[in-house]
């Protein structure tokens, strides 16, 4: 599988972002060709971003949906509509959703089945909190996440796993590469517990947690690590390219 380098740019950007992609292709010439780059931009950015990468080799997505694909709910996007402006990937359940919106695994797992059902692909996002981890559950509050946060109907294809540990997003604290790579393998475990080998083996299973272009070779080298999800550095096409150019 081709290793994925997925930006999030959460609440940033404006219209003069759309430019972004082209510009650095126009200065750098195309990438590595083993390396998929998807950006997620502000929902208001998706069309302008889809245009502005056209012929850039890079993929545009959001970074949630609603549940539903249509009706009287105020202020929220449906998968269709994501689809509809060319998005191919949705974000679902990043730590911020889980803890400023209020997001469960329920509601991850209905959300995943409407964005699959408009033949998207899930970002599905689970990880432990710092108490979590020092308390030794972490492997437990992943796998649960993981079992409540994919929908019952899923197949196991078209489906990405995003693993950050909350602790690591945004605050330059990365785990040791043993407890990320032991994470990537329980997380491969349980997927082929439920999915069979096959189709578990060819899951994307992504790191994020301050990932940078000075880490990003070492994380990206681990078993059972098929790319990375990236806040901060993600920002700029410089250093999301450099980090894609760590995935050899
Ligand atoms: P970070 O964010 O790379 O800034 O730590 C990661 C994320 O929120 O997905």
């Amino acid at each position: 599988m081709k290793t994925l380098i997925a930006a999030n740019w959460k609440m940033h950007g404006d219209l003069s972002w759309a430019a972004k992609p082209k510009a650095f292709r126009d200065a750098h010439g195309p990438q590595n060709t083993n390396v998929e780059i998807l950006i997620c931009p502000p929902a208001y950015l998706i069309p302008a971003l889809v245009k502005g990468s056209e012929g850039q080799d890079i993929l545009i997505g959001a970074q949630n949906c609603h549940q539903e694909q249509g009706g009287a709910f105020t202020g929220e996007m449906s998968a269709d509509m994501v689809a509809n402006c060319g998005g191919r990937y949705v974000i679902l359940g990043h730590s911020e959703r889980r803890a400023l919106f209020g997001e469960t695994d329920g509601l991850v797992a209905a959300k995943a089945k409407s964005v699959l059902a408009s033949s998207l692909v899930p970002i599905i996002c689970v990880g432990e909190s710092r108490e979590q981890r020092e308390a030794g559950d972490a492997d437990e509050v992943v796998g649960a996440q993981l079992k409540n946060s994919i929908p019952e109907s899923a197949d196991g294809h078209k489906l990405v796993i995003a693993y950050e540990p909350v602790w690591a997003i945004g605050t330059g604290l990365v785990p040791t590469l043993e407890d990320i790579a032991s994470m990537h393998d329980h997380i491969r475990g349980i997927l082929s517990a439920r999915f069979g080998e096959n189709i578990a083996q060819s899951i994307c299973i992504l790191y994020g947690g301050s990932v940078k272009p000075s880490n990003a070779r070492e994380i990206l080298a681990l078993k059972d690590v098929n790319g990375a999800l990236i806040g901060g550095a993600g920002l700029e096409m410089d250093s999301l390219c450099a980090i894609a150019r760590e995935a050899l």
